[in-house]
C-alpha cells in the first residue's frame, strides 16, 4: 500500500472559477490509498523514525488525531507490520473510529475540550502513552519535520511537474502547516522565488489574524481554547514560507465545497473547498498566464452528514443568500463551560433549558455555532452543588434553526421533547427561543427574534 501514496491527479476547474482570467487547478489528495494528504505525512514520518532508530521492528506507533493522520498511520502501520494506537477526542464521528479499527488500530478516547496544557489532552496523552510503552514512538505531526519533508519531496515536485513549471500560486489550508510549508518551500525554491504561497484560513483562525473562535471547517485553521495559556504554533508551519494569507468565511468554504461536487463532479472535504474559495477569489485578481493550484486534502465522503447535508447547512444559518448581519447573542442565553453552577444560577435567572457555550476570552464577539457543546437544564443546575462546573452537568445540544428557515418547517422537524431552539445566522448564534413561541404567525424564524 505504501507504493500507492502520492502521485495524485491535478484537475482544472471549469465552472466554479466563475470566469476568472487565471486557471485554477485542484490537487486531489483523496486519491491517496487511505484517502488524504496525510498518507504522505504518515509514510514520511514512519520512514524517518525507522531511519533514526526511534521506531524499530515490534515498535508501537502513537498519535493524537481525530482524523486523517490517525487513519493514515493506521494504514501504514498495517502495511508495515506495526501496532498503532490513536488517541481521539470524544467528539469524533463513529465512522472515523470504525475506519481506524478497520485498519486494526487501537483507539483511546479522551475528552475533546481540554486546554493544551492538560495531561489528558489528545496530543499530550498520545505522547505520554508512547513514552510509557516499550518500543513506543510518538509521531507528533505538528512538530515533526518529516511531515514538512513529505510535502517538500513529493507534493511540491508533483505540482511543478504536472504544471510543467507553469504554476504561479499555491493555495492550501493550514492544519499542521506541513502541506503549505513543505510544498510552498519547494515551489519557491524551484521557481527562483516566483511562485506565491498563499495560506487559505478560516476567518476566525488565529493564523490569519482572527480571534481564535472555533469555526466549522474541519482540520484547518487554528482556534484557541479559552484556558490555553500560551498558544504555541506548530513547528510544521513556517509563516516565512507564505507570501500571503486569504481569510475565508465558513459560509464561502462550505458553499464552494458543495459547488465543487455539483458543478465539477469533485467530491472533496471543506478544507479543500476553503482552499478553492481562496484560489478562485485570487484568480479573479490575476491574469491569463497565471496558474493557481489549490490543495484539496481529502474526500467529501467523510462529510456527507455535514457540509453536504442540506439540513445541517440550513440549521447553522446558511441560507440561500447571505441576508442581513446577525445580532450578537445576548450573554444570558449562552454560558461558558468553565462557569460554576453558582455563577450560572445567578446569570441565568429563570427560563428554559439553555445551551452551554464554550466561549472565547473575547466576549464582545458573537458566539459561533461551532462553540456550542451542549445544553444544561435548570433542573440539572438545581440538583448540583454550587462550586461544581456547569460542564459536568451537560445535556444534549439544543436543536438549531437558521433565521431564514420557515417557522412551519422548523416546528415539524422538532421532536416534542425540546424546550428551546438555538437560532442561527451565517454560522453564528443569534438567540435562544422557547419552542412554545414557534406557534406565532411569523413566517421565518428570524422574525421571532426579539
Ligand atoms: C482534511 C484536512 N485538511 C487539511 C489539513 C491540513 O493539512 P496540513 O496539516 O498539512 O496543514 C488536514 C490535516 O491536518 C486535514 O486532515
Amino acid at each position: 500500500m505504501t507504493a500507492l501514496v502520492g502521485r495524485t491527479p491535478l484537475v482544472r476547474l471549469r465552472r466554479v472559477v466563475r470566469g476568472a482570467p487565471a486557471a485554477v487547478l485542484v490537487k486531489v489528495e483523496a486519491a491517496n490509498p487511505a484517502g488524504s494528504s496525510k498518507d504522505r505525512a504518515a509514510l514520511s514520518m514512519v520512514r524517518a523514525a525507522e531511519a533514526s532508530g526511534a521506531l524499530a521492528p515490534g515498535g508501537v506507533i502513537f498519535e493524537g488525531s481525530s482524523g486523517n493522520t490517525g487513519i493514515a498511520l493506521a494504514m501504514i502501520g498495517a502495511a508495515l507490520g506495526y501496532r498503532v494506537v490513536v488517541v481521539v477526542p470524544d467528539r469524533s464521528s463513529q465512522e472515523k473510529l470504525a475506519l481506524l479499527r478497520a485498519y486494526g488500530a487501537e483507539v483511546v478516547v479522551t475528552p475533546a475540550l481540554l486546554p493544551a496544557e492538560h495531561p489528558d489532552q489528545v496530543r499530550a496523552l498520545a505522547a505520554r502513552l508512547a513514552a510509557e510503552t516499550p518500543g513506543g514512538w510518538y509521531a507528533g505531526q505538528y512538530d515533526n519535520p518529516a511531515n514538512v519533508d513529505a510535502h517538500y519531496s513529493t507534493t511540491g515536485p508533483e505540482i511543478w511537474a504536472q504544471t510543467e513549471g507553469r504554476v504561479t500560486h499555491l493555495v492550501a489550508g493550514i492544519g499542521t502547516g506541513g502541506t503549505l510549508t513543505g510544498a510552498g518551500r519547494y515551489l519557491r525554491e524551484v521557481s527562483g522565488d516566483r511562485v506565491q504561497v498563499v495560506g487559505a484560513d478560516p476567518e476566525s483562525s488565529v493564523f490569519g489574524g482572527g480571534s481564535g473562535r472555533p469555526h466549522l471547517v474541519e482540520a484547518t485553521g487554528r482556534f484557541v481554547h479559552p484556558q490555553t495559556r500560551a498558544d504555541v504554533w506548530p513547528r510544521s508551519f513556517d509563516p516565512a514560507v507564505t507570501t500571503g494569507m486569504r481569510r475565508v468565511p465558513d459560509r464561502a468554504a462550505i458553499m464552494t465545497t458543495r459547488a465543487l461536487a455539483r458543478e465539477e463532479g469533485l467530491l472533496v472535504g471543506a478544507s479543500g473547498g476553503l482552499a478553492v474559495a481562496a484560489a478562485v477569489a485570487l484568480a479573479h485578481t490575476l491574469g491569463p498566464d497565471d496558474v493557481v493550484v489549490a490543495v484539496a486534502p481529502d474526500s467529501g465522503r467523510s462529510y456527507l452528514s455535514k457540509y453536504f447535508d442540506d439540513e445541517w447547512v440550513s440549521q447553522r444559518g446558511f441560507g440561500p443568500d447571505g441576508g442581513p448581519a446577525p445580532a450578537v447573542a445576548p450573554a444570558s442565553e449562552t454560558i461558558a463551560h468553565t462557569t460554576t453552577v453558582e455563577q450560572a444560577r445567578v446569570a441565568l435567572g429563570q427560563g428554559h433549558a439553555l445551551p452551554v457555550v464554550l466561549r472565547q476570552a473575547d466576549q464582545g464577539e458573537p458566539v459561533a455555532v461551532a462553540q456550542i457543546i451542549g445544553s444544561v437544564s435548570l433542573d440539572g443546575l438545581r440538583a448540583a452543588a454550587p462550586e461544581e462546573l456547569v460542564a459536568d452537568h451537560l445535556g444534549p445540544a439544543l436543536p438549531l434553526a437558521g433565521a431564514h428557515e420557515p417557522v412551519s418547517a422548523v416546528r415539524e422537524r422538532l421532536a416534542q421533547a425540546h424546550d428551546a431552539v438555538v437560532v442561527t445566522h451565517d454560522g453564528l448564534v443569534v438567540a435562544v427561543l422557547p419552542v412554545s413561541e414557534l406557534d406565532s404567525r411569523a413566517e421565518v424564524i428570524g422574525d421571532l427574534v426579539p
